[in-house]
């Protein structure tokens, strides 16, 4: 199951770890365009004191959605009240959260388009206008309050942009997503890690743990921990490259940065579907995993490096699949 793997881009406990999160822009390493933008659009605000407009970031898990929010916060010198979709099952909820803030405040809402959509709609007034409108009272004695709230700004996050409605979107004034960091960027994230935790750390297994965290930062200071383990352990607390690969290996992650769950997931295309094209449904009920998890968790990163194709017809495994797997690749002569 995904939440047993170590390279699962979704949170655990331990990525909760504060110390690691930046706390200033200029801390924060890669998503160079997002950076730009966002310190003019904090300069503006704070020049004409206004809030922020809202903001909604979307992207794969684990790239820093929260971090980015958090330091939105700070640069504005506000509060920053966090909670998610999910959390947030009555319109009481959200009333509550909402009537707590203070003029210029962040609310970030993770997981946002897990809202209830009754939940949802108490938001729009909150957004556009600085008002709760809230029914109170049964049936026929029931009425509508409305309560003015302070300027503030909402800081959605979603990884799936597409289940977002339409009216909640059109109500974000900016809109980022978030890319996968490059191998350079995570370097630089595995050094400022090795800074905070005062591990020290050769350059090559710098490289080693970078290329192997699926362009994710959460992923490469989960790596970076269990490594550093190893280091204290079975070395001298000096994080080397064979302590790093040996580390890796018996965590079950190859030169690739895969591991037996994407192993399973490809095999499953190749072995059972012929390679493709086969419907994600088919796929996830092949090898016992949700859909959504396969689609959010497992697919982003096989997509992006190229193992695999989205086609209309379905998933395809892709030449780099094939050789990944140590098998011949025929492309066939319809290519299909
Ligand atoms: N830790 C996690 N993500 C980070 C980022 N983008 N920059 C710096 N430190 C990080």
């Amino acid at each position: 199951m995904d939440k047993d793997r170590i390279i699962t881009a979704m949170s655990t406990k331990e990525d909760e770890d504060q110390t690691l999160r930046p706390t200033t822009l200029s801390q924060y390493i890669g998503q160079t365009d997002i950076k730009e933008m966002l310190d003019i659009y904090i300069k503006a605000a704070l020049k004409r004191e206004e809030a922020l407009d809202h903001m909604l970031l979307y992207g794969p898990p684990g790239l820093g959605k929260t971090t980015l929010a958090q330091i939105v916060a700070h640069e504005l010198n506000v509060n920053i009240k966090i909670t998610s979709g999910p959390a947030i099952e009555r319109s009481g909820d959200l009333a509550a959260v909402l009537s707590s803030l203070e003029p210029g405040d962040v609310l970030f809402i993770d997981e946002i388009h897990r809202l209830p959509r009754f939940v949802e709609e108490v938001l729009y007034a909150a957004m556009e206008d600085y008002v709760l409108d809230i029914v109170i009272g049964k049936d026929h004695e029931s009425r509508s309050i409305r309560i003015d709230l302070p300027p503030f700004t909402l800081i959605g996050a979603t990884t799936r942009f597409g289940d977002l409605s339409a009216p909640l979107r059109d109500r974000f004034g900016v809109v980022f997503r978030l890319n996968y960091y490059d191998v350079e960027d995570l370097e630089k994230i595995v050094r400022r890690t090795s800074g905070v935790y005062q591990n020290q750390i050769d350059e090559d297994a710098v490289i080693s743990l970078a290329k192997r965290s699926r362009g994710t930062p959460r992923i490469a200071n989960r790596l970076f921990r269990r490594v550093r383990d190893f280091a204290e352990i079975i070395g001298d607390g000096i994080i080397t490259k064979e302590i790093t690969d040996h580390a890796l290996t018996k965590l079950g992650i190859d030169h690739n940065g895969l591991d037996h769950t994407d192993y399973r997931y490809l095999k499953a295309i190749v072995d059972k579907f012929d390679g493709g094209p086969v419907g994600i449904e088919t796929i996830a009920a092949s090898i016992s995993e949700e859909m959504i998890t396969v689609e959010d968790v497992y697919e982003p990163y096989l997509l992006m490096e190229g193992y695999i194709k989205r086609t209309a017809r379905g998933r395809m495994a892709t030449e780099k699949t094939y050789q990944a797997l140590g098998i011949k690749y025929y492309k066939g002569i319809f290519d299909k």
